[in-house]
């Protein structure tokens, strides 16, 4: 990662992703989230205030030192332990089974194997655990994707690899997930390329490991 990578891009995501619009979304995802959690691209803490009172504990995994750092005043103020316990979405370090409940906002369109990741969240689950997923993705009409693959090389070089054109759902069915529930969006006041958004929870198998 380069100094832009390293020092401004953090800061810059920290604030354009702290907007009082996103509240009201972030409080939906966070919702019915209980026991252990682990959150995957952590980011500054954004999602920390929302967390319901049934969780528990929440492994950070989050590769940005400077993002960690942002997100310390929220940390402090959670009401349940946040540790920073992981660095890459794409190589978890828990075992087989771990954890109750992930959670991830915005991110599954920066990881750069996205599939490993979901591979690894669905193996960190416990069988029927809960991903609540809040992520930016293909839009639904073909005008938009249009947008979408144009500004796509842009946007990666300009937001960390950040993609415009994953499919969320067809990539959480892929690693095995049923999606139970999925609302598909425009952020309001956002470009429609850019906010085409996929809310929802995805259940990982039965006997999954
Ligand atoms: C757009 S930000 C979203 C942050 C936060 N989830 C939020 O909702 O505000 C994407 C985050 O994914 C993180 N990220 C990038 N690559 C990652 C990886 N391989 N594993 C986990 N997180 C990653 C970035 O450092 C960044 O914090």
């Amino acid at each position: 990662m380069g100094r832009y990578e390293q020092q401004i891009l953090p800061r810059i995501l920290n604030k354009t992703c702290d907007d009082r619009q996103l509240e009201p979304l972030r409080r939906r995802v966070c919702a019915g989230l209980a026991g252990d959690v682990v959150e995957i691209g952590f980011g500054s803490g954004l999602n920390v205030p929302f967390y319901p009172a049934a969780v528990t504990r929440v492994a950070a995994v989050e590769p940005s030192d400077l993002s960690w750092r942002l997100a310390r005043d929220r940390v402090s103020a959670a009401r349940v332990p946040v540790q920073r316990a992981g660095l890459d979405g794409q190589r978890l370090p828990f075992e087989d089974g771990s954890h109750d409940a992930a959670l991830s906002t915005w991110t599954l369109c920066t990881i750069p194997d996205v599939a490993a990741a979901l591979g690894e969240v669905r193996r960190v689950l416990k069988p029927g655990g809960e991903l609540h997923f809040l992520e930016h993705g293909l839009a639904p009409d073909e005008n938009v994707r249009r947008w979408q693959r144009r500004l796509e090389p842009l946007q990666r070089r300009l937001v960390g690899g950040c993609h415009l054109t994953r499919q969320i759902a067809d990539l959480l069915t892929a690693a095995g997930f049923t999606v139970t529930g999925i609302d598909v969006f425009y952020e309001t006041g956002a470009l429609k390329a850019l906010g085409a958004d996929s809310l929802g929870v995805a259940v990982a198998p039965p006997g999954a490991g």
